[in-house]
């Protein structure tokens, strides 16, 4: 029986969380930072770091206490070394890195990207990982950082068949909000206006899906663009927001604006399960909280494929996909001395893999 204590500080949320053998979530403990950036527009990294620092002993406090454990109990320290904010990163793995070398317990560095596909299958959904029938797998990674369509092999392979040339969808739709002048984050925002709203009313664009006549070229067939999006909302603004009432131009707009964001997403990942004739399709990463997102792709992926759309609360930023990952990439930690890096591309791409999926020795070192 492991308990691994996750921590993650790659953005603007402070989180521990702890996971028994990688399958039990006892705790899970989020302690956003949203409102301090939200009069910047955006997450400002300096004052990201300063807020974990103030923070990250407390929320380890009542991760441990909700699971109902003392640090005794811990078997090991995972953290997420990357990618994210190099200041906030640092902070976390500072602090799993004491508390690890303290307990001479090993302490275990996880990828953040990899984690949101792991928050997919937490309570009670892993077992698919470990089944071959579950292979290929397609999952979609939609956050304020990446959106990356992923494709997992039964060979324990792992590749990136699509990826945003530009914004991620979470930028599209916090740059869409700011401009529309509402909160960050823009993505809750946008659902909760567009709720009232017809999706149907104003064309936005659906950048490389062929929507407009244009041909996609083969290289970009499962990749995305987000950032015109944000230049026609801007026209859009100036063409319409005199010529309706105030609030069905905002619940219009939102609700057309995240039609657009959602029909790519569903587009293209319905079109890399069928090409690659997955058997499994994901969605994770903070924007998989959106409602309509959600309702789409399980309209429009089904049978035979199984879906698996992560909780909402493992869609966002948490360490319970930190910690859960964790149990199966034990072998990764070596030593107390782990490295951060911003972008996934400076990373050996760490997915884990079904030869991952061994039972796990949790042994102590020193
Ligand atoms: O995964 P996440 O918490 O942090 C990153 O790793 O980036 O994702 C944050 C992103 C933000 O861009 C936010 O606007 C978006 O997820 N988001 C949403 C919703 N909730 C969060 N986007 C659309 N609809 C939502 N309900
Ligand atoms: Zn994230």
């Amino acid at each position: 029986m492991a308990f691994i204590l996750g921590i993650e500080t790659s953005c603007d949320e402070t989180a521990a969380a702890v996971v028994e053998d990688g399958r039990a979530v006892l705790s899970n403990v989020v302690s956003s930072q949203m409102a301090k950036h939200a009069d910047f527009g955006g997450v400002v990294p300096e004052l990201a770091a300063r807020e974990h620092l103030s923070g990250i002993e407390t929320v380890v406090g009542c991760a441990l206490e909700e699971a109902s454990l003392g640090i005794s109990d811990i078997s090991a320290v995972a953290v997420t070394n990357g990618p994210g904010l190099v200041p906030a990163l640092l902070i976390g793995v500072n602090f799993a890195r004491a508390l690890a070398f303290s307990r001479k317990i090993p302490l275990v560095p996880v990828n953040h990207f990899t984690a949101h596909i792991y928050g997919a299958f937490l309570d009670g959904r892993t077992a698919i990982l470990e089944d071959p029938a579950s292979y290929p797998i397609i999952a979609l990674v939609v956050s304020g950082g990446h959106t990356v369509i992923l494709l997992l092999g039964p060979d324990s392979s792992a590749s990136i068949v699509g990826q945003s040339l530009d914004d991620a969808a979470g930028e599209a739709f916090d740059k869409g909000a700011k401009i529309m002048g509402l909160g960050y984050p823009g993505g809750p925002a946008i659902q909760k206006l567009a709720k009232d709203g017809d999706p149907a009313k104003f064309a936005f664009p659906r950048a490389l899906t062929g929507a407009s006549g244009r041909a996609v070229s083969p290289e970009d067939r499962f990749n995305f663009s987000f950032s015109g999006l944000k230049t026609a909302m801007l026209k859009h603004k100036k063409i319409f927001e005199d010529r309706m009432p105030a609030q069905s131009f905002l619940a219009d707009s939102a609700a057309s604006y995240q039609e657009a964001i959602v029909d790519i997403l569903v587009k293209k990942t319905l079109d890399a399960a069928e090409f690659h004739s997955a058997r499994t399709v994901v969605l994770c990463g903070g924007v998989a909280c959106n409602t309509r997102l959600r309702e789409k792709f399980s309209k429009t992926i089904r049978h035979p494929r199984f879906l698996a759309i992560a909780e909402p609360g493992f869609c966002t930023d948490n360490a319970a996909m930190i910690a859960g990952l964790a149990f199966h990439v034990m072998h990764k930690a070596d030593g107390y001395a782990i490295d951060v890096f911003a972008r996934l591309a400076e990373t050996e791409f760490n997915v884990f893999s079904r030869r991952d999926f061994k039972p796990v020795v949790v042994a102590q070192i020193g």
